[in-house]
């Protein structure tokens, strides 16, 4: 279909740039801009569907099969923000190599034939340690973050340059023939702008000057930031953003975070989306005239090493998006929303050129209609009721619509799409073992000293003193005891009471371990208080105070705290209390073996390793393996581990705590109703994180060293290295309409059931088929009170045997219909062997 592109009188084209307009070929259309509309790429406006994926949060091995299954999931964008500490984790010395090659993922999003969505920051938030900001910034003098502040400005604008010169030396703005057509300064500032008032206004106001005034030639947002100064558009992020209205009438509805779900922490349960309310917040807002959404994340992927913002948020950045952590589809959420993309493509010509009317159809029904004076009708018609289904009648045709739902018609006519109909099957991943290790152990001196260790009267904050080049930090300090201290006698031992600002702490007197306290994602402060033993003369205790990842967000966050702040505290001796916080302390940074450098090939060869210990704390172990044949994704299952590190070929795999359970609410999940972070959790009484991804690429074909250092003593024999593969193949669907049946529309397709195995798989077994009111999800389904006896005959028929299979979901098909005037749908599980 041609487009008659409709450029609005108010248009705001962004051609400030001499530079630009001197290397462009025709710099007249060959630029980006915007209108109230839409974004505007080389003339014609856009309805454009992104996804977030953070190039550091996979290997560069991923990065192409990540970007062809964006592109065939119906993406025409990729979304990343650019992650300052890891460029330059020195002043002045840049690192652009590995998973930190910025511009070689920008060409390979390029080569795919997407565009760019590039959202510098440099504060991103992102649950990334410090909010992508380096721990060196927080030392520069008179420095306060993201305020009317000269050392931080400075810095930002040296840091934004930086990008934006490289982006434009390597020609990948758009109007130089790249794909960046859009870029993002500062991060939802809004928050902060409304509680500091003045300082932050100019700031906010000086930020979008100094990107504007950097020419980059594409425009630039600022999300959740209303008041973004012209040119730059606020843009929202949310679970739903159909309420949103930019800030100018000349400006375009974008949706820069539509959130798949919410991010995994320690000791917190983890979120999942449906796919159906997801379909149904993109379709609303769409609906509204919204022209750009970014699913935030498409690929989550791994927060490895120590770039876990926090504290306590996990390793896993899986997100529940639509290509999981491992980079496998997810379905059906993959699927479905792809189903949604192609159905909003149809309806573009019609959505750029005209504004919604929206007609009643119901108490909580309506249908938002786009009719371009060029011809073009498309349609949305939404069921807000988040309990029933409703019958309804638009252009003179009866429309049924599930509940919390919205169906979309190209043609004003013709249900292509309904978002509540998946009609996609799920795919239930399992963690298939494929091997165990053999271990060695070296032990973890408890207070040792090095060159660099000193001592100091008092307490010091942790992240002063180790610059965050470790999570870890030794508090050892000294008591005297003299023998005529009466618990020596009575048997009452004296109390131990330590306070810390966080984030996790064990603490040993005379080398034994007397107790682990840690701190949760709501609140990082922590207290020991415990009895202690102590004999006569000088005890020892040694503090180590364990960091769980930098805050990436709050007020200041700079200046928040860590470590053993005080006060530290005996009670029970003759005296009384003893104040032991204004004593002297000796301070070391960090672990032997982090000295050593155990965690590598070279570091690990140079000393004895010995047999593994019952469960002692503080344990370092090594394994060599064999890299598992297949290509099937990797894991190792640290279930039975407490909280520590681990690391492959001197890589770090990242922090694992599956000793921390997670706490919370698993009830059902129902994806009628308006979704929050809360809603849709699992894992409740278990690890919020079991498993941890092992890129494939980081193995040798023989001879791989793991390495894991365990602070709390668990048995490292139960740790195993797992394959992510596909168990069982599900389909969940509603029947077909009796009123669709005899049209030939993309609704059948919409209500036929698909199963698919992998290649070189066959269907094997059905597990559960029921056709009629089936309950539960993929791997647990069960009948319903209506429920067709013969719901198993079509599936034994058609799919044993096959590699693929579809059967329509009409009552015919399954014997006759098991209750008539209900609704009905169709469930089956089978597996692929
Ligand atoms: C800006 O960058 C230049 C060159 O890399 C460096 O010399 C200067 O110190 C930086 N200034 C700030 C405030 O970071
Ligand atoms: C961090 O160290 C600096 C001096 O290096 C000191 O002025 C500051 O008070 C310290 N901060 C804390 C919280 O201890
Ligand atoms: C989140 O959703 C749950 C379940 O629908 C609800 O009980 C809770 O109040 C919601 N929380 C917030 C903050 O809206
Ligand atoms: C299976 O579903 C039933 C209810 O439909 C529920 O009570 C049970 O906990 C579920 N089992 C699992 C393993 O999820």
């Amino acid at each position: 279909m041609a487009l008659t592109p409709l450029m609005s009188s108010t248009a705001v084209v962004l051609m400030a740039f001499a530079a630009a307009a001197a290397v462009a070929l025709h710099p007249a259309v060959a630029a980006v801009s915007y209108d109230r509309k839409a974004l505007v790429i080389n003339g014609r406006r856009r309805i454009l569907i992104s996804g977030s994926i953070h190039y550091p949060r996979s290997v560069p091995e991923m990065w192409p099969d990540l970007i062809q299954k964006a592109k065939d999931g119906g993406l025409d964008v990729i979304q990343t923000y650019v992650f300052w500490n890891g460029h330059e984790p020195v002043p002045g010395q840049y690192y652009f190599e590995g998973r930190y090659d910025l511009v070689q993922f920008i060409k390979l999003v390029h080569r795919a034939g997407l565009y760019v969505h590039l959202r510098i920051g440099p504060y991103i938030c992102a649950e990334w340690n410090f909010g992508g900001f380096p721990v060196w910034l927080k030392y520069i003098p008179g420095i306060r973050f993201r305020t009317d502040n000269e050392p931080f400005k400075a810095a930002m604008a040296n840091f934004t340059a930086k990008i934006v010169n490289m982006m434009k030396s390597e020609g990948l703005f758009e109007w130089q023939g790249g794909p960046i057509i859009l870029s993002q300064i500062e991060n939802e500032f809004g928050p902060l702008e409304w509680d500091q008032g003045e300082p932050a206004k100019a700031y906010a106001s000086w930020a979008a000057n100094m990107a504007v005034g950097l020419n980059t030639g594409v425009p630039w947002v600022m999300c959740k930031e209303e008041d973004a100064p012209d040119p730059v558009i606020d843009t929202c992020n949310g679970f739903y953003c159909d309420y949103y209205t930019p800030s100018k009438p000349y400006k375009p509805m974008m949706w820069t975070e539509a959130w798949t779900a919410w991010y995994t922490g320690f000791g917190i349960p983890v979120p999942h989306r449906p796919v159906e309310d997801l379909a149904f917040s993109v379709a609303k807002f769409i609906q509204k005239g919204g022209s750009f959404v970014n699913y935030y994340m498409y690929h989550g992927g791994t927060n490895f090493g120590r770039t876990a913002g926090g504290p306590f948020i996990a390793t896993s950045y899986d997100y529940d998006a639509p290509i999981d952590e491992y980079g496998l589809l997810r379905q059906p959420k993959w699927g479905h929303l792809r189903g949604l993309h192609k159905a909003i493509k149809l309806c573009e010509p019609a959505l750029i050129s005209s504004d919604p009317v929206v007609i009643s159809l119901g108490n909580s029904q309506q249908a938002s209609v786009f009719r371009s004076s060029s011809g073009y009708c498309a349609a949305f018609l939404a069921n807000y009721d988040s309990e029933s289904s409703a019958r309804v009648t638009f252009n003179g045709v009866h429309y049924h619509l599930p509940p919390w739902s919205i169906s979309i018609l190209p043609d004003c006519k013709t249900t292509v799409f309904n978002t509540a109909r998946v009609g996609v099957q799920t795919s239930q991943m399992t963690m298939e073992r494929v091997g165990g290790f053999s271990w060695q152990s070296f032990n973890e001196e408890i207070t040792s000293s090095n060159d660099e260790s000193f001592t100091t009267v008092g307490l010091l904050e942790q992240i002063n003193v180790t610059r965050d080049n470790t999570d870890y930090l030794w508090y050892t300090t000294y008591v005297d005891i003299g023998q005529d201290e009466r618990f020596l006698q009575n048997g009452q031992s004296p109390v131990l009471t330590v306070m810390s600002a966080g984030h996790s702490l064990h603490v040993f007197i005379n080398r034994q371990l007397i107790g682990t306290v840690y701190g949760s994602i709501e609140d990082p402060k922590l207290t020991y208080t415990g009895n202690v033993n102590l004999w006569v003369g000088s005890n020892t205790i040694s503090i180590l105070s364990v960091s769980v990842g930098l805050p990436n967000v709050g007020e200041h966050f700079e200046t928040w705290n860590a470590g053993v702040l005080g006060p530290v505290m005996l009670n029970g001796l003759n005296e009384g209390r003893r104040d032991l916080t204004w004593q002297k302390w000796t301070y070391q940074v960090g672990l032997k073996g982090e000295t050593l450098g155990l965690h590598s090939l070279s570091g690990s060869s140079l000393l004895e390793w010995g047999e593994v210990p019952q469960e002692q704390p503080l344990m370092w172990y090594k394994a060599f393996f064999n890299a598992p044949d297949g290509d099937e994704p990797l894991a190792l299952d640290m279930s039975n581990m407490g909280k520590g590190q681990a690391w492959i070929n001197g890589q770090g795999i990242g922090r694992y705590w599956p000793g921390y359970k997670a706490y919370g609410d698993c009830s059902d999940c129902d994806y009628r109703g308006t979704y929050n972070e809360t809603k849709c959790q699992t894992n409740c009484g278990e690890p919020s994180q079991r498993w941890y991804h092992v890129p494939r690429s980081w193995l040798n074909p023989t001879g791989n060293l793991l390495v894991v250092f365990e602070e709390w003593g668990s048995d490292p024999t139960g740790i195993s290295m797992v394959k992510r593969t596909i168990g069982s193949v599900c389909a969940n669907v509603f029947e077909m309409q009796p009123s669709m049946r005899n049209w030939h529309t993309k609704e059948n397709e919409n209500s036929k059931v698909h199963l698919l195995c992998d290649f070189g798989k066959k269907i094997t077994k059905i597990t559960f088929a029921s056709f009629g009111t089936p309950r539960g999800v993929c791997g647990n389904f069960s009948e319903g009170s209506c429920h067709a006896h013969k719901s198993y005959d079509p599936f034994e028929k058609k799919c044993i045997g096959q590699q693929r299979c579809s059967i329509s979901v009409v009552p015919e098909v399954f014997g006759g219909d098991p209750c008539p005037g209900t609704m009905k749908r169709l469930a089956v599980e089978a597996i692929c062997g």
